[in-house]
């Protein structure tokens, strides 16, 4: 079971260029399943980032993904053996070093195993001596997942503390789908690092649930009008900004609804996810939610007009070389109308405005003309003269209060701005 330690060679292997001891220490837990092989990318991600990681796999893990690969992507030594290298007691010296256990994929027998307190290898040892937060992503074929015993495994993990993400739905290892795929290692990766951020948070005495008991309805994605069974008038937005206000609320404790248009994201954890395809759709599902919501973010990039015909079949080439006519009519504007409808004096709505300027008009001014036509109370302003943040990880933008503030946010994750609206949002709710 014992691997060699890496190579002198291996001390520069891509994984570790960039390893800095600055930031936290992480275990990675590898369980015997068929998505240890997606585990790889969460590991790249994790050294790519600067931290150290030390892969503890099992047994079973290694029948999937050898040690080779586990210590040359970490340029750390990778056992399974708490006997290796007996005499520096590895199982209680890696659970103390670590400053986050992440648990990947997370299996039936492993998650049985840490509820009951088992230690019969050097992972579920590690679990029992690490005092770090710990994130289990589970996976598993859904019968195993929805098993009563798994499922009161899992409230046990959840009741000490430790973080459970559901699988995700999808194609899973034969021919069959549902609830039980890895989440993906980008959705893992994002939230080990929003637990990192609660745990400094914890220590500088802020509090990291600050949303607890808040309701907040988020809408994603852009919306599709069909033509035809086929053919559709769509836009690029890629969902990211969306989701992440709705990952980031989660994380924060809200209850979280994310009405989300053709996104290929994966559903963030702990977030209902309502998909919709068109903008009368998402018109639907956001006006039939919004009395019940704390805070109304409309992130979404709805078409404003659709067909007024659609055909029930695919439109055919005429042999005349004629072109159909495409008449369009307007489709409801849904933050208008939530806005000016609203039925709750605590509620707060946030638009999105994406503006490019004109000759007469500066992007601000536009924006604070929409701002009062929508009726809303914040809104985000992205500058997208030259196709800027359509699909990008990373945004700019400046944030319009109705009560004439202008707050920038100059450059940073999807992630961080969805912080800074949160906390404005909070802002109005006190
Ligand atoms: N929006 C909406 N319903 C629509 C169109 C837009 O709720 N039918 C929302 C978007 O989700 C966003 C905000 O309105 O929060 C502004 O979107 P934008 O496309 O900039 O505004 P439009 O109303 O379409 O204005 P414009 O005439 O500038 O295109």
């Amino acid at each position: 079971m014992t691997q060699p330690p890496p190579t002198p060679g291996a001390a520069s292997a891509p994984g570790d260029s960039v390893v800095s001891t600055a930031k936290p220490n992480v275990v990675l837990g590898v369980g015997g399943g068929i998505a240890a092989y997606k585990v790889c990318d969460l590991l790249r991600r994790l050294t790519e980032s600067g931290h150290r990681v030390r892969v503890v796999p099992t047994a079973a893990a290694l029948e999937f993904v050898g040690a080779a690969t586990w210590a040359a992507l970490s340029g750390q030594p990778v056992t399974a053996d708490p006997f290796d290298d007996v005499h520096e007691v590895p199982h209680v010296r890696i659970g103390k070093a670590a400053e986050l256990v992440v648990v990947a994929p997370a299996t039936a027998n492993l998650i049985a195993k840490a509820a009951h307190g088992l230690a019969d290898d050097l992972l579920t040892n590690t679990l029992l001596t690490a005092r770090c937060p710990i994130l289990f992503a589970a996976a598993m074929h859904t019968e195993m997942w929805e098993h009563p015993a798994t499922q009161a495994n899992v409230a046990t993990l959840r009741s000490r503390g430790i973080t459970v993400l559901d699988p995700a739905v999808g194609r899973l290892t034969g021919s069959d789908t549902g609830r039980g795929r890895l989440p993906e290692p980008a959705e893992i990766f994002a939230i080990s690092q929003l637990m990192l951020a609660d745990e400094t948070a914890r220590a500088a005495g802020q509090s990291v649930a600050d949303l607890t008991g808040k309701h907040v309805l988020v809408s994603a994605g852009g919306t599709r009008e069909h033509l035809d069974p086929v053919r559709y008038l769509g836009n690029s937005s890629s969902g990211k900004q969306g989701y992440a206000l709705a990952r980031i609320a989660a994380a924060r404790g809200a209850k979280v609804t994310l009405v989300a248009a053709n996104s290929e994201l994966a559903d963030p954890a702990g977030v209902q996810v309502v998909p919709v395809t068109s903008t009368r759709e998402l018109y639907d599902e956001i006006t039939g939610r919004a009395v019940d919501a704390d805070a109304i973010v409309m992130a979404a990039a709805p078409a404003d007009f659709r067909p007024a015909d659609v055909a029930g079949h695919k439109i055919k080439k005429t042999a005349d070389g004629s072109v159909p006519a495409v008449s369009l009519v307007q489709n409801p504007d849904i933050l208008a109308t939530i806005s000016h409808d609203r039925r709750r004096t605590d509620q707060v709505i946030v638009g999105f405005a994406a503006e490019t300027g004109d000759e007469q008009h500066t992007v601000i001014e536009l924006a604070r003309a929409k701002l009062e036509r929508k009726g809303c109370d914040l809104l985000v302003v992205n500058d997208v003269s030259g196709g800027k943040v359509f699909g990008s990880d990373t945004n700019e933008a400046v944030i319009l209060d109705r009560d004439g503030g202008a707050l920038p946010f100059p450059s940073g994750s999807k992630d961080a701005l969805a912080g800074v609206i949160w906390n404005l949002v909070a802002t109005h709710w006190h």
